[in-house]
């Protein structure tokens, strides 16, 4: 595996990056690049200068650092545990929104979820991942997808996992708490009927309801750590994430999830990701970004 951000023999350590309040040298820039791929899988190299440095000047701030190498030294050692967790929640991106690339969640309601809410009808089991789920938009809108189809649908063993690698998006996710421009992508009834206006702090915000929560369990995970699961998922969305990871480290995820699905799962990827490499025999690409596993009684094709 390549190194991140590798300083070859023809660039200066030295050369300033980026700079503002404190200079960002290559050096330390390829340490920070470094860590967050050991941590995260997450490839940064020099085009990412200004962002690793509009992201992390001021918490290197807060934290009363003289700048980037005194950062580095401090996130490199063990004292520095918390700080680290912490340079992963700024260098990650959380964006985000309710439907959004809405034909998956017109593929899910019209070609995935009638068989799979028969099969909760008649006692099954189905499992729907939302495998990296930033402040909940994208599971709360599996959510009101199959609750639009099955108010009930919690009665049923019909669950969602949503996960994250960072704890505190993860807390927002779990709150379920929006300012109203991010309801713009939600229909009017299903408003009405999914989410309460509340108080946060003299400011007016739209909380989901408890009902929709019920479907959805929340966790702490690494899509490059082992993964904990027992069963299968029936469905995968794991939408504009990969897109922050190197190629090798794409593939490895593709046929990790190849081998979670049942024959014919479905995998839902963001609009500028591909299943590429070996991975492609894995799966059939039946739409925009959508997949379907081509299943392990068919192997792989040539
Ligand atoms: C741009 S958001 C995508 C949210 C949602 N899937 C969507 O498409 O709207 C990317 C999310 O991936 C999470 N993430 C980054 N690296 C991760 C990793 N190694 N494991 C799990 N989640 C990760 C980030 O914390 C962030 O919340």
């Amino acid at each position: 595996m390549k190194a991140m951000s590798a300083i070859d023999s023809r660039q200066s350590p030295d050369e300033i990056l980026a700079s503002g309040e404190y200079p960002l040298s290559r050096k330390d820039l390829a340490d920070i690049a470094a860590m967050i791929y050991a941590d995260a899988g997450i490839y940064l190299n020099d085009s990412k200068a200004s962002l690793v440095y509009s992201r992390l000047s001021k918490h290197i701030r807060n934290l009363g650092l003289s700048g980037f190498r005194e950062y580095c030294a401090l996130v490199s050692s063990q004292e520095g545990a918390g700080a680290r967790r912490e340079m992963l929640s700024h260098l990650t991106t959380n964006f985000t929104r309710f439907f959004r690339e809405n034909h998956h969640f017109e593929h899910l309601r019209d070609e995935v979820l009638p068989g799979l809410l028969n099969r909760a009808r008649s006692g099954g089991r189905v499992r729907i991942w939302s495998a990296a789920c930033s402040d909940g938009q994208e599971p709360y809108s599996i959510a009101l997808t199959v609750l639009a189809m099955m108010p009930n649908a919690a009665d049923y063993d019909f669950r969602i996992l949503a996960t994250d690698i960072d704890p505190k998006i993860l807390a927002q996710a779990r709150a379920g708490v929006y300012d109203e421009n991010a309801l713009e992508t939600v229909s009017p009834a299903m408003r009405k009927q999914w989410f309460r206006e509340v108080d946060a702090g003299g400011r007016r915000k739209f909380q989901v309801d408890d009902r929709v929560k019920k479907l959805i369990t929340f966790n702490e995970l690494n899509l490059m750590a082992q993964w904990p699961f027992k069963g299968n998922f029936d469905v995968i969305f794991c939408r504009n994430v990969v897109i922050y990871f190197d190629e090798p480290t794409q593939m490895k995820i593709w046929s990790r999830f190849a081998s979670l699905l049942p024959d014919a799962g479905h995998l839902y990827i963001g609009h500028s990701e591909r299943v590429s490499g070996d991975s492609k025999n894995l799966f059939d690409n039946i739409g925009i970004t959508t997949y379907r596993y081509i299943g392990k009684s068919a192997g792989r094709r040539a």
